[in-house]
């Protein structure tokens, strides 16, 4: 009853058309009827004050990542001292719209303040401090916000090894451990994951990803699901994604595409955007070809708002929208793989988050 009531909603949705000509709602509506999250990240200032971009957020996307305000820098910039502005913004955003919102980021490398990067502190106050931070964090939108990256990018870039961190240095291996089990005292209900890039296809980074989580789960720690980012180079995405996410689920875990993105090297052609939309029908597929794979977020709104250029300098056009906010062949391959996956909500192994 609940899937015909969705599906009929959905059907309903996609006959109202955009000015644009696209159909309103459908990705959201397809993606609800499907039982997989459809997200993006979103950033605190456009969010404030662009009208257009609010809108199109919450016509195509059922989910939101916040891009950079949840992450430690923001949240606790001096030691002590809470910034929720950003944070309240984007949850206070999904929650009148009706987006789910995953949290991201609890424990990463980067974009931390200066005075927990300096590695000062002792592994005693680098525990008290971590716990104080995720407790306040993952404790204020408990119930809200439903799941968590708790730790992101624990492995070196390009080896299997675990990264030498802060968490790492003081805490040794097992601060993944001790992580996911401050987390989950803080907000019991939520999902909590490992979040990774380079580990989409087989690998020795992915193979050592699975023994890590192997190794968690046998010994009862809560860790509920992986992320595979997925920053894609255009023509070079793997072609084992679904089968190697299978393996996850095997584990007993919920995987998700949490960063998408398909960055094309300069000049930028026509073609190029057709098998990008090949490229991004493909990763939902392989999405949908996963029992327990809850989603796929796309890392950030429009090309404009897109973090590639200025981190892969001669590379753009990585998201389904241009810097127009006009729709790309990408947002087509997308909708594509969705409708041609008709198995109702209810036959995947969760409900929409
Ligand atoms: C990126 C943001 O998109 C940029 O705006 C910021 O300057 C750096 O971080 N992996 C992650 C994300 O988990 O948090 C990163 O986001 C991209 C790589």
């Amino acid at each position: 009853m609940g899937a015909v009531v969705v599906l009929v909603a959905a059907v309903l949705a996609w006959a109202l058309p955009e000015p644009d000509g696209a159909p309103r709602g459908e990705r959201p509506g397809l993606a609800r009827a499907h039982g997989i999250a459809l997200g993006t990240a979103v950033a605190v200032d456009p969010l404030g004050g662009d009208t257009a971009y609010r809108e199109l957020v919450s016509g195509h996307y059922t989910s939101v990542t916040a891009e950079n305000t949840m992450k430690w820098q923001y949240v606790q910039p001096e030691r002590g001292t809470f910034d929720w502005s950003g944070p309240d913004a984007v949850v206070g955003f999904a929650e009148e719209r009706g987006l789910s919102v995953r949290g991201h980021t609890l424990l990463w490398h980067n974009q931390l303040p200066d005075w927990l990067a300096e590695g000062s502190l002792d592994a005693g106050e680098l525990r008290a401090v971590t716990r104080e931070h995720v407790d306040a964090l993952v404790g204020r939108y408990a119930g809200r916000v439903t799941s968590w990256d708790v730790v992101n990018e624990p492995f070196e870039d390009d080896s299997p090894r675990l990264r030498d961190n802060l968490w790492y240095r003081a805490l040794g291996e097992d601060y993944v451990a001790e992580a996911l089990w401050m987390a989950h005292e803080a907000d019991p209900e939520a999902k909590l994951y490992v979040n990774e890039y380079g580990v989409e296809g087989g690998g020795a980074k992915a193979d050592a990803l699975y023994e890590l989580a192997a190794d968690l789960l046998d010994r009862g720690v809560p860790l509920h699901g992986i992320g595979f980012q997925g920053h894609f180079v255009h023509g070079n995405v793997p072609e084992d994604l679904a089968e190697n996410m299978r393996r996850f689920v095997e584990l007993g875990l919920d995987v998700e595409v949490s960063e998408l993105d398909v960055r094309i090297p300069e000049p930028v052609e026509e073609e190029d955007l057709a098998a990008q939309a090949e490229e991004y029908r493909y990763v939902l597929e392989s999405c949908l070809a996963v029992s327990r794979c809850v989603g796929v977020t796309v890392w950030g709104v429009t090309d404009a708002h897109s973090w590639i250029p200025e981190w892969f300098p001669g590379y753009t056009a990585a998201l389904p929208f241009d810097g127009d906010y006009t729709p790309k062949p990408a947002l087509a391959g997308m909708v594509e793989a969705l409708r041609r996956d008709r198995r109702p909500r209810g036959a995947r192994g969760r409900g929409v988050r």
